[in-house]
Formats: C-alpha cells, structure tokens, sequence
C-alpha cells in the first residue's frame, strides 16, 4: 500500500521567456573504437549479459574504478567547455568520443542496447538519454552532458547540467538546486546507510523549491557492469529500508523539473522529455560508500569535476542559495 502523498503543486510555465521545443537533428555516421580498446560485453551485440556482478568492489577493482572515475570526470569537464551557442550536440559527441579512446577507454554509451552514440546530450525539456545530433546550441539552452567510460574492466558514469549563454534565473535556478539535491544526498549516506536516505535528501530539497522529481529513471549500480541489479530511486520511499553495504558502487543522478516530472518518450526510443515540455536538469557522480561516507569516485586526481565549473558559472551571475527562495512565495501557492 502506497503512503498516501500530499498533493503538491508544482511551478505553472512561466510567460515571460518562451523557448521553441528541442527537435531532433540529424545524425552523423557511427563512429568508430581503434581494436586495441578492450571493450565492454555489449560492444558488438548491443545487449548486456543479465546482471550477475556483486555490488561490493573487491580493493583492485575499486582502484580501477577510481582511475576510470577521474579520467571520466576530466572528460566530463573538458566537454563543458563546448556548451557555448552554435556548438552541436555532435561536435560534443566527437570531442567525448575522441577523449575516451586517446584515455585507452571505451565511450560505454555506444551500442548499449543499441544507442547509437558516445555521450548522452540531453537539451532544455530532454530529461536524459539524448542524442547528439546536427542541432546546435542556442543561447539560453541548458545542456546535460552524461560521460561514461569504460577501462580497467569497470565504468566511470557521471553528468553535469551546463547553462548555455545568457540562461533566464528559472532555468539557473532548477540547474543549481539539481546540484544540490546531489550534494545533500550524498551528504546523508553516513552509514549505516540505506538507498533511502538518497531520495528522502533529493526530494526534500526539490519539494522546497516546487521542483518535480523523475521517478522513471534511477541511479544504479555500477562497477564492472555499466547498471547492476542495484536500483537507486531519487524520491523518497520509506520501504526503501535496504542497508548499502560498505564497499558498494553506485550513481546517484537526480533529475528535477520546473514543471511536471513525467516524462515521454521520442520515438528514437531514446530521448527523454518531460510531458510538459518543462526544463529538466540531472547531475550525476559514480560513488563508493566508504566508512565515513560516500565518496565521489568520478572526480579527477585533484579532487576537481565539472560540477564546481557550474557552480562557479551560477556564483558568478551571483545566485546565492537564498535569493531565488521569493518565486516560490510570490507564486502564491499553499505550501501543502
Ligand atoms: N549514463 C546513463 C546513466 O547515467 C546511461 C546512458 S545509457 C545510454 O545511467 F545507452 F543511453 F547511453
Ligand atoms: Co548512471
Ligand atoms: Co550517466
């Protein structure tokens, strides 16, 4: 029996700034990986072999995937840099799979279940799983970026929504409180941990803001397989009571909506889209839990991921975490 949920109302589209909706552009040929990369079981056929891999990393391979995880993540943020007008979701494309090999790493996207890309490229109301294609950029787009790779026999999964240009304060706005909701979720895995936890953090956070959550797509188990049987949904669900064991390897990839979170599905069988036509935005990291908490594994040696270059960029225009609290107020809405 499902607790009964207080109805709460989300934002109602704004006026003031209309975008046209993302079309799709066209694709260009597939591309190639040199014979020399190893490559993940599903490379040729498209299909993964049945999930049979332990959600517990042995030591060697958690040191892989910390080597896989920063290669990734310097992957990731090399592919922001692109995320300016008139760019197309293909030259990021061809930049991260180009990055990938020249890393002796596998683009894990191309040919999983048989996406037809290197990268995941998903543009304003694309919730995720988009396709780069001959569509440029515009001003004001927000852009999800989601690298994964494949070395060392494991995968390094993680995104970061960029601000396009000049970005209206709703868009930044969902942009900057999707980060956060990744932040205090992690914040909240102290063990003993429970994949709980994560959805009651992110969907507090968003609830705050009037912000939806995707439920039809979750963080997942990762690590030797791309997703593992582990689920890792981003609302709360008290059931969800199911202790993360030490050593466990995980994403954890919100993706919060300034309107409704429902999302539809492009007949590329791929592409994500809110119902509504709302903006979409997701942040992801590959995680360990470890004894004081969870760890991002998909940062560079440094320590540095794409996630501080947006929050310097949102720091510049001068967001603080308070200042865009009034819209939710001066909607008028009833808090419950
Ligand atoms: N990187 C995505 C995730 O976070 C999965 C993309 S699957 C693909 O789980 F086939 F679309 F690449
Ligand atoms: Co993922
Ligand atoms: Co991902």
């Amino acid at each position: 029996m499902m607790a009964k949920r207080k109805r709460r109302n989300l934002r109602p589209a704004r006026t003031e700034r209309q975008y046209p909706p993302v079309e799709a552009g066209l694709l260009s040929p597939t591309r190639r990986v040199p014979a020399t990369i190893a490559r993940p079981p599903y490379a040729q056929s498209g299909q993964p072999p049945p999930s049979t891999s332990a959600l517990v990393r042995t030591p060697t391979e958690l040191a892989a995937m910390r080597r896989t995880g920063a290669a990734a993540a310097g992957i990731l943020m090399q592919a922001g840099t692109l995320a300016k007008p008139g760019v197309t979701t293909d030259a990021i494309d061809r930049l991260v799979h180009e990055l990938a090999i020249e890393a002796g790493s596998y683009p894990s996207p191309l040919n999983y279940r048989g996406f037809p890309k290197s990268v995941c490229t998903s543009v304003n109301e694309v919730i995720c799983h988009g396709i780069p294609d001959s569509r440029p950029l515009r001003d004001g787009d927000i852009i999800n970026i989601d690298v994964t790779i494949y070395r060392e026999g494991v995968h390094g999964d993680t995104s970061a929504t960029f601000l396009v240009g000049d970005v209206d304060p709703e868009s930044v706005e969902l942009v900057k409180v999707t980060l956060e909701s990744l932040d205090l979720a992690i914040a909240a895995l102290r063990p003993p941990a429970m994949v709980r936890d994560i959805g009651r953090a992110i969907e507090a956070h968003a609830q705050k803001y009037r912000l939806g959550v995707v439920r039809e797509f979750i963080g997942h188990g990762v690590g030797t397989e791309f997703h593992s049987n582990l689920q890792i949904p981003h609302c709360y669900d008290r059931r969800l009571s199911i202790p993360i064991e030490q050593g466990t390897t995980f994403t954890v990839e919100p993706m919060l909506t300034l309107g409704s979170p429902q999302p539809a599905v492009w007949d590329d069988d791929w592409t994500a889209v809110t119902i509504d036509g709302s903006r979409s935005a997701q942040f992801e990291h590959t995680l360990v839990l470890g004894e004081n908490g969870a760890e991002p594994l998909t940062v560079t040696e440094t320590g540095e991921c794409a996630h501080e270059m947006v929050r310097a960029t949102i720091k510049d225009l001068g967001y603080t975490i308070q200042d865009l609290g009034y819209t939710i107020k001066d909607l008028g809405f009833s808090t419950d």
